[in-house]
């Protein structure tokens, strides 16, 4: 009520009265303007004081993470209690509908049930879904007789209801009142990421579930999946059982600070079989959420490459990795190696529906191709100078294979040496540099920097915190972070995709830890990729997020307590 009031009043500020005063030639008509002036003035005062009151009770009552594009607070309240009807515009939404019914069934212990016929305006949730093109944004209108959500797509319908779930009070009760409000919101970034990294340590399904959920609740709607790495591969591949049955299998683990040099001796390891990985990739749908596997290559390949030594240049037998760093073991650039990734490939993309399929690309040191007869040879037909150039040659050929699958390839900002392959994407981790460069060359880019998106540093005083690899990322410099340099024209800054936070695991070793390092820190990168620029106020991001704790208690979530500590 009170936007339209604005709306109004700034559509219809050049009709009031304008120099009322040198026109009038009668004291009783310039009285009459002064006192009409006098009352458009009173009611300018009284709507600014609705307006800031009413912001300031908007900050008591409505406390969702990430901060929507809009919000008004409007008197009074909508009870939800297990009479209250869901109605769908159409066939279609009964996912999204059927996703609220489930959740208020665990946390409440009450199921709603969905209605056909004609909508009811009473007591009931109305999902429209007007179904005009892929948005994701969302009208969420809370009365007191009913509440209705309003999209152009399935997705908005999604955040709606993600809304709405952070409205409701969290302890169980049999009727829950929700604040009546007008929220309009939508995205500012399209890639909105958490990555895991699930090779150096490896996660249960269930807890993969569990984290896509975490995603779900901020409005994060890329998961990246670090499926393999130097110290386990984590997906099963028909056509080469050996990644799996060797390859996701290591003798031990490097245990305590990497300076100690120690390792237990424990047989660690784990894998995701196909089928599992097709259920988790439609939980993440009935999400909104794509998932965007990582193949890592030509580096970061000693798991793969114990699995099949003949893919390396020395074809030397090599061992899963026990040691957390990186490895002079890489894929060799033979037809061989390009055979055997295409295999893998193809497989990959059978499962994962993604638009971009993660190649890795970091990290690759090239001891062994400067000393391999074969590399020189390659690099002599191809005329390459250098084994960066080499380097964009493997990268360019595996594209070759990704794009035959309608598909691109992001990788890691080393990819831009050499030359960046034509239709890749680039995750800027070393810094905003290559993000910068990529974007000015017109590729697509996600900005991870080291400095804020690295949710495996530090997030509050070392002798506070488990060990992690070192850095210091606490909560507020995650919120300080903006993805779109400066520095870019206003079209190359359309080549910023947005954002993503990775969770690497060399020293995670729990999935309890993993929440530890995630939370609260996703919901500050989910204000960063989500909300309007110029409304990120990190006191009124903290004051809401010290309400939402009690959402994150409730559901037994262990996030991090210093984050907390003045
Ligand atoms: C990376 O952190 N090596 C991408």
């Amino acid at each position: 009520m009170v936007l339209k009031t604005s709306n109004y009043y700034s559509n219809n500020k050049d009709k009031l009265p304008n120099n009322s005063f040198k026109k009038a030639k009668f004291f009783g008509i310039a009285y009459y303007i002064w006192l009409l002036q006098f009352y458009m003035q009173l009611r300018f005062f009284v709507f600014l004081f609705f307006v800031f009151g009413l912001n300031l009770s908007a900050q008591n009552r409505i406390n969702i993470i990430p901060k929507p594009t809009s919000v008004l607070d409007q008197d009074g309240e909508f009870i939800i209690n297990a009479k209250t009807l869901i109605y769908i515009s159409e066939p279609g939404i009964e996912k999204e509908a059927s996703y609220f019914i489930n959740y208020m069934e665990s946390n409440y212990g009450f199921k709603l049930k969905l209605a056909s016929g004609k909508p009811k305006k009473k007591n009931s949730i109305l999902l429209n879904n007007l179904k005009t093109g892929e948005f994701e944004n969302y009208e969420l209108s809370i009365n007191k007789k009913y509440i209705g959500i309003t999209a152009n797509a399935d997705a908005g319908i999604f955040y709606g209801l993600q809304s709405l779930i952070q409205l409701l009070p969290v302890s169980k009760q049999s009727s829950l009142a929700v604040p009546c409000a007008l929220i309009q919101d939508h995205p500012r970034y399209a890639w909105r990421g958490m990555h895991l990294d699930c090779s150096r340590h490896f996660f249960e399904t269930n807890f993969i579930k569990k984290y896509i959920d975490f995603l779900a609740t901020y409005k994060m709607n890329v998961f990246h999946w670090h499926l393999t790495d130097d110290q386990g591969w984590r997906i099963e591949i028909k056509k080469y059982p050996l990644l799996t049955k060797e390859g996701a299998w290591r003798k031990g683990s490097m245990i305590g600070p990497y300076s100690d040099n120690k390792f237990d001796s424990i047989r660690y390891g784990g894998f995701y079989t196909q089928n599992e990985i097709k259920e988790i990739v439609d939980y993440a749908a009935e999400r909104h959420i794509t998932i965007v596997p990582e193949i890592e290559m030509p580096g970061h390949a000693l798991a793969a490459l114990a699995a099949y030594p003949m893919f390396s240049c020395t074809g030397k037998p090599v061992e899963v990795g026990m040691k957390w760093g990186v490895e002079t073991t890489v894929f060799c650039p033979s037809e061989g190696t390009f055979l055997f990734l295409r295999n893998i490939l193809n497989e990959v993309m059978d499962l994962f529906p993604s638009k971009f399929i993660h190649i890795g690309g970091d990290e690759v040191l090239k001891d062994e191709w400067d000393s391999s007869a074969l590399c020189q040879q390659i690099m002599k037909d191809q005329g390459l100078s250098n084994s960066h150039e080499l380097q964009s040659y493997f990268i360019q050929r595996i594209e070759k294979i990704v794009n035959a699958r309608g598909r691109s390839i992001i990788g890691w900002d080393e990819i831009l040496e050499g030359g960046l392959a034509p239709n890749a994407a680039v995750m800027s981790w070393r810094g905003i540099e290559g993000g910068i460069a990529a974007a000015k060359q017109k590729h697509y880019v996600v900005m991870s920097p080291g400095s804020h998106c690295y949710f495996d540093h530090y997030q509050g005083k070392k002798e506070q915190e488990p060990l992690a690899i070192g850095g210091f990322t606490p909560l507020e410099k995650v919120y300080s972070y903006e993805p779109t340099p400066d520095t870019l024209s206003v079209e190359e800054a359309t080549y910023i995709l947005g954002a993503q936070a990775n969770v690497w695991t060399e020293y995670i070793t729990s999935s309890a830890q993993v929440e530890y390092m995630a939370m609260p820190r996703m919901a500050a990168l989910a204000e960063v990729v989500w909300s309007k620029k110029e409304d990120r106020n990190y006191k009124d991001f903290y004051n809401r997020l010290l309400i939402h704790r009690s959402l994150l208690d409730a559901r037994g979530i262990n996030y991090s307590k210093t984050a907390f500590q003045k």
